[in-house]
């Protein structure tokens, strides 16, 4: 073990705390991590660790989402800098205008989103679990915010409702384009393609498998192919490679990288931990009610 990894095994110790890691973290933070996972995945686990400090590897939405839903905790961010961009894409006036326009509208919100969006939203999702939730929703009108792309694709699957979309993205997922998945697949033939729904209606339509990044993981873990082209951020790659040694897998585009994410090193982890700096601190106001379509996310995908 290095130096890093031992001085982060006595902080936890110390201070009775807990690792969270996502997917898209440096290999190097998730061999730290206690749970890696999914949004979601991450999201349940900060419900019922009983940790006094929860460090949080990964982006701002994911720190406020286990402040909101851990209020006792600390939650500690070792790079407060490192936000997801998309999570600021919606607009409250919209959602307000468009409340008024439909009676029987729901807010769908991404669970990528600020707390101030949660606030104004009826239910949260994450890509693991927002075709379920929406079609358990009684609402015919749906605005789902932020992700354009997720949006439509599961718009696609529920022709009984009226999508109303709104233009945010992200920027890795997008960035990957249908010719270099066609030119990784002209290469590769042998490999299926497996990729997250926030890229493109265009790269959705030459998937294998659409799924959340736990979702793509499980599903090359089971399958009997060989060769995967992975259409989401590379970070996946440590678990895939962790769990499927005998098996390859290849990247689709050539930026696949989150540089939000990637900002987590194991110094700043060591850093939040000595000092309590980074702390992630939500109005008891907005904490209330960015809290109920988090809370509604948890009981509709059981
Ligand atoms: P999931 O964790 O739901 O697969 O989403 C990926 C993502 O973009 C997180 O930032
Ligand atoms: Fe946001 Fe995309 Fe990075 Fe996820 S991969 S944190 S959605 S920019």
């Amino acid at each position: 073990m290095s130096e890093l990894q031992t001085r982060i095994q006595q902080l936890k110790k110390e201070k009775n705390a807990v690792i969270l890691a996502h997917y898209y973290v440096h290999d190097e933070v998730q061999k730290v991590a206690d749970y890696i996972g999914d949004s979601y995945y991450l999201s349940k686990v900060a419900t019922t660790t009983d940790a006094d400090v929860i460090v949080f590897c990964g982006v701002s939405f994911m720190g406020e989402s286990a402040k909101i839903l851990n209020p006792d905790k600390t939650v500690l961010m070792p790079d407060e800098t490192a936000d997801c961009p998309m999570a600021h894409m919606a607009d409250p006036d919209r959602i307000e205008q468009l409340r008024k326009e439909y009676e029987d509208l729901a807010v769908v919100c991404y669970i990528n989103s600020t707390a101030e969006l949660k606030c104004y939203s009826d239910v949260c999702v994450t890509s693991a679990n927002a075709m379920k939730i929406v079609r358990k929703l009684p609402n015919k009108n749906i605005f789902f915010i932020p992700d354009e792309n997720l949006a439509r694709y599961i718009a696609g699957k529920m022709p009984e409702k009226n999508f109303i979309f709104n233009d945010g993205f992200c920027h890795v997922h997008a960035s990957i384009t249908a010719d270099q998945v066609r030119q990784a697949k002209k290469a590769k033939p042998n490999a299926e393609f497996l990729v997250h729904p926030e890229c493109t209606t265009q790269v959705l339509e030459l998937a294998d498998y659409i799924g959340s990044t736990s979702g793509i993981i499980d599903y090359a873990t089971k399958s009997d192919k060989k060769e995967f082209i992975i259409g989401t951020e590379l970070g996946v790659l440590y678990e895939l490679k962790e769990k499927n040694p005998d098996k390859t897998f290849y990247s689709a585009g050539s930026v696949q990288c989150c540089p939000n994410m990637k900002k987590i090193t194991l110094e700043k982890i060591i850093h939040v931990m000595e000092t309590g700096e980074n702390e992630v601190h939500v109005s008891e106001k907005v904490r209330e009610r960015a809290n109920l379509p988090l809370e509604r996310m948890l009981e509709l995908a059981k």
